[in-house]
């Protein structure tokens, strides 16, 4: 028996969605040049002006929810079904499309556009289409409903279990990052104390390309089809370019 299937662990960020026409951050023109983050993406802000904060993601639930999966998020979902070894989706996204694509396991570790939470007692619902101010919670009837959307100051969700994934990665990507927000941008440090090879998809080097040891540069919907092909082809074809 040989070496078992290699454990592969993936970060997503806003790229991958950007071909299914969902806006990215930082690119030009994007939500960060069209909202101050402090206004709409913390709990100051929120408790600022929650009609704000809640129409921001009312129109970010709406484009989701008319929005496609990709070649990309198809790949990966591939990936998922035929490679041999564990393959764990991490992403930063809060749209569904990893899911809509095909894919099973995903960690959303900055929350979901799809869910709701209750800021008094904790409770989770699926989100309706369009919150409001005073959302009552379904459980404690608390107006303190919020998106379940992890803002800036706090914890991302599901961090032990990424850490622990890590430490266990024999190949790690990420995708479509600008490797600009921690702690996601410092998972490729985590793979390689793990031994894993590391690669980077993205539209253009990212703040952390270099951290990589492999990088491939491209629309997501053309690189990440051929590195699943080539992964399911020959695993070991995931090391380093010939
Ligand atoms: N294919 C591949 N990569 C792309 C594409 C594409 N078609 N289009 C854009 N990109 C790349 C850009 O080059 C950039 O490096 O995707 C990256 C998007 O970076 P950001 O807009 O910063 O998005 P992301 O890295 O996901 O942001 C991380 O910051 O604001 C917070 O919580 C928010 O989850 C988000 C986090």
């Amino acid at each position: 028996m040989g070496k078992s299937a290699q454990k592969i662990v993936i970060l997503t960020g806003a790229g991958i969605s950007a071909e299914s026409g969902l806006g990215t951050f930082r690119d030009e023109g994007g939500l960060w040049a069209q909202h101050r983050i402090e206004d709409v993406a913390t709990p100051e802000g929120f408790a600022r002006d929650p009609g704000l904060v809640h129409g921001f993601y009312n129109a970010r639930r709406a484009q989701a929810a008319g929005a496609q999966p990709n070649a990309a998020h198809q790949a990966l979902a591939r990936l998922q079904a035929e490679h041999p070894g564990e393959v764990v989706i991490v992403t930063q996204n809060v749209d569904g499309l990893h899911e809509a694509g095909g894919a099973s396991r995903v960690l959303h570790m900055h929350g979901t556009l799809a869910g709701a939470l209750c800021a008094a007692c904790g409770h989770r619902w699926v989100a309706p289409m369009e919150m409001h101010p005073g959302q009552p919670c379904p459980a404690c009837a608390a107006p303190q409903g919020r998106p379940d959307v992890v803002w800036f100051g706090e914890m991302p969700y599901f961090m032990e279990e990424i850490y622990a994934h890590l430490a266990a990665a024999d190949l790690f990507a990420a995708i479509g990052t600008s490797g600009e927000v921690y702690p996601a941008a410092a998972f490729v440090d985590e793979a390689h104390l793990a031994g894993a090879h590391t690669v980077e998809l993205n539209l253009e080097p990212s703040a952390t390309a270099s951290r990589f040891s492999e990088r491939r540069f491209g629309p997501a919907s053309e690189t990440v089809p051929a590195w699943v092909a080539e992964l399911l082809r020959s695993p070991q074809a995931a090391k380093s370019p010939p």
